[in-house]
């Protein structure tokens, strides 16, 4: 399943800046305030992609680390400045109680089981230190909805996470202080990520059949709308901000 991984993001590297479904500055904004760091702290994104976070978060001092060498090269490309490794997140090469603040943006999710990757978050962070997730998610009873749109363009993908399971991860270690909240982002999402070069026609269709079909409730709690002709979809994505101390 990692092989697939790397091969998806080391295809759509190249584009990926341009195409974070997530890029929002009011989104980025509300994660700058949630994660209230210093700046100062010795920091590690986890699955950092292009760095498209830290364009929003000012931190002095970043080390990133991704499976895809095609997205540390792009990385690199755009923070000359950045410590960066090709690794994997289950096995991070860091001494433990490497860093102050610890995070990352939807990287969990690719994890049938993501205890072994947040442990070591969790190992490599100080005593004291702060761990953030950021991660797209819903809440238990929806997964069901969410995993078969994103296994259009990610076949390989595993169940979508949901809120629940995120907090039982940093439970789990004992991290303290935790504070999670729900975050909402509205968008006409077909243009982002439907419509990105990896997407075939088919597949577009697919994940138009799929909205189609979904609860109606689920559809009006997510203000989830397909315009006809399908040219976009419209609805709100949620979010898990969750963090806590070590
Ligand atoms: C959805 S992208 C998010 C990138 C970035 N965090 C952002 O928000 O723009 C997920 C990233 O996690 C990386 N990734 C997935 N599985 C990984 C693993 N096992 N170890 C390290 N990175 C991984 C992917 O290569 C990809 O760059």
């Amino acid at each position: 399943m990692k092989d697939k991984v790397r091969d998806t993001y080391d295809k759509i590297a190249g584009c990926w800046k341009s195409k974070v479904w997530v890029q929002s500055s009011d989104f980025n904004a509300r994660i700058v305030k949630f994660a209230d760091t210093s700046g100062n702290e010795k920091s590690l994104d986890v699955g950092i992609g292009s760095g498209d976070l830290e364009t929003s978060l000012s931190l002095a001092d970043v080390t990133g680390i991704d499976l895809s060498s095609k997205m540390i090269e792009e990385c690199r490309r755009l923070h000359p400045h950045f410590k960066l490794y090709v690794c994997d997140a289950e096995a991070l090469p860091f001494d433990n109680e490497s860093f102050d603040f610890v995070y990352c943006r939807n990287l969990l999710q690719h994890f049938e089981d993501p205890s072994k990757a947040f442990a070591e978050m969790y190992r490599v962070t100080k005593r004291g230190g702060k761990i953030l997730a950021i991660e797209s998610a819903v809440y238990k009873n929806e997964t069901f909805c969410v995993t078969p749109i994103v296994r259009v363009t990610e076949p390989h993908h595993p169940e979508f996470p949901s809120h629940e399971m995120l907090r039982v991860l940093f439970e789990r270690c004992n991290v303290g202080h935790i504070e999670q909240r729900v975050e909402g982002l509205h968008k006409k999402w077909l243009n982002g990520w439907c419509k990105s070069k990896a997407a075939s026609e088919e597949q577009r269709k697919q994940v138009i059949d799929i909205c189609r079909s979904l609860p109606k409730g689920y559809r009006k709690k997510y203000n989830l709308a397909v315009y006809d002709p399908p040219s976009e979809i419209e609805s709100t994505l949620t979010f898990s901000f969750i963090k806590g101390y070590k």
